[in-house]
């Protein structure tokens, strides 16, 4: 496993950028996403893969939120922007969630540390930004949004797949899909058209 202390001797830029600008409410904006993704070099398709979460996490929560939800839009935003800066790392979510927390990010850190492990989603009336977070992530292939079907298709193909692994993925898809389902009625629109 690479160390952060290896490879990364200078992890408190973002830091002290903040400090400087004396911004401690701040959300996470494409200026930290540059900032970290440098600082630990993201591989570019990892990058890319951050900015479509993003775009579909940004996007679902402002309609939710306009539909009564209460959902930090940019809170969302900002942790789907970051949410694998570390994924070539081991436990990439909880090394992610730990730079997060030092550099000043607490509730960032909180849904990136989580969005591997997460589940099951809360109910249709309970949504947080947790549950966006995922939704997005595991609607998303690459880089491009491909909805529930083709992104666990995906994952029931890779190697080292097992019995167990598949039976698991396959129940995450149906609770996803009926999730999806329901929110699709509360915001009166399908996921494609959302998202597409
Ligand atoms: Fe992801």
């Amino acid at each position: 496993m690479w160390t952060e202390s290896v490879r990364h001797p200078c992890f408190c830029v973002v830091s002290l950028f903040r400090k400087e600008a004396g911004e401690f409410d701040m959300y996470i904006t494409e200026r930290e996403q540059h900032l970290l993704f440098d600082e630990y070099n993201t591989p570019i398709h990892v990058q890319r893969h951050c900015n479509e979460v993003a775009r579909v996490a940004g996007i679902l929560a402002e309609a939710l939120d306009r539909h009564g939800y209460h959902i930090d839009v940019k809170l969302v935003y900002g942790a789907a922007l970051v949410h694998d800066v570390v994924r070539p790392w081991d436990q990439h979510a909880i090394e992610g969630g730990k730079i997060l927390a030092r550099i000043g990010f607490p509730k960032e850190a909180e849904l990136v540390r989580r969005h591997m492990t997460y589940g099951p989603f809360h109910r249709v009336e309970d949504l947080e930004e947790i549950d966006v977070l995922c939704l997005a992530d595991r609607t998303v292939k690459e880089n491009h949004y491909v909805g529930i079907d083709i992104r666990m298709d995906y994952l029931l193909k890779k190697p080292n797949m097992t019995e167990q692994k598949k039976e698991r993925i396959n129940q995450a898809r149906e609770s996803t899909r009926l999730l999806i389902h329901q929110i699709e009625g509360v915001l009166d629109c399908t996921f494609e058209q959302l998202f597409s």
